[in-house]
């Protein structure tokens, strides 16, 4: 599934659809968020994580390496790996223990083992003036989930 996003707002609005399609109960659901500099990660991940009903800042994890949310839906883990270098490191996070929610993970490339456990996988790549989206369901429940999302032109 890909998807152009011309510009900031349809970033957030496909968040906002990815939304949409998640079930109401967050618990054991890792999404990974790959992307180079300024690709427009964290972009979604705010977006995404404002859509399921956190109403305050979010800060970037770059140097705690999580922030979590408590919501009515569940917990959030943004996680953000750039200053990870091994995936022996993810138990330094508490990786195991954040099972509980939906785990949000930026810089998954920094563990690659990653896509095992993880049911979706969202690319965001420079095009143009714009970027491009590109999904991949990673497990079954992943794949049944992009089969919900609405990938009509933004
Ligand atoms: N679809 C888009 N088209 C054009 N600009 C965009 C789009 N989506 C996001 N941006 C812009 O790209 C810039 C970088 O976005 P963002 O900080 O989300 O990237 P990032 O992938 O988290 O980068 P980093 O890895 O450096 O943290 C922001 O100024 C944002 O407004
Ligand atoms: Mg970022």
């Amino acid at each position: 599934m890909r998807l152009y996003l011309g510009d900031e707002a349809a970033t957030q609005a496909l968040a906002r659809r990815l939304k949409a399609a998640l079930p109401a109960e967050l618990e054991g659901w890792t999404i990974l968020l790959e992307g180079e500099l300024g690709a427009g990660k964290s972009t979604f991940a705010r977006a995404l994580i404002h859509a399921l009903g956190h109403a305050g800042p979010v800060p970037s994890p770059t140097y705690t390496l999580v922030e979590p949310y408590t919501l009515g839906s569940g917990s959030i883990y943004h996680i953000d790996l750039y200053r990870v270098s091994s995936e022996d490191e993810l138990e330094f996070l508490g990786w195991g223990e954040l099972d509980d929610g939906l785990r949000l993970v930026e810089w998954p490339d920094r563990a690659p083992g990653l896509a095992d456990v993880a049911d979706l996988r969202i690319r965001l790549a420079y095009e143009g003036d714009g970027r491009a989206a590109e999904f991949f369901g990673l497990s079954q429940k992943g794949r049944e989930l992009l089969a919900r999302v609405d990938f009509s032109p933004l």
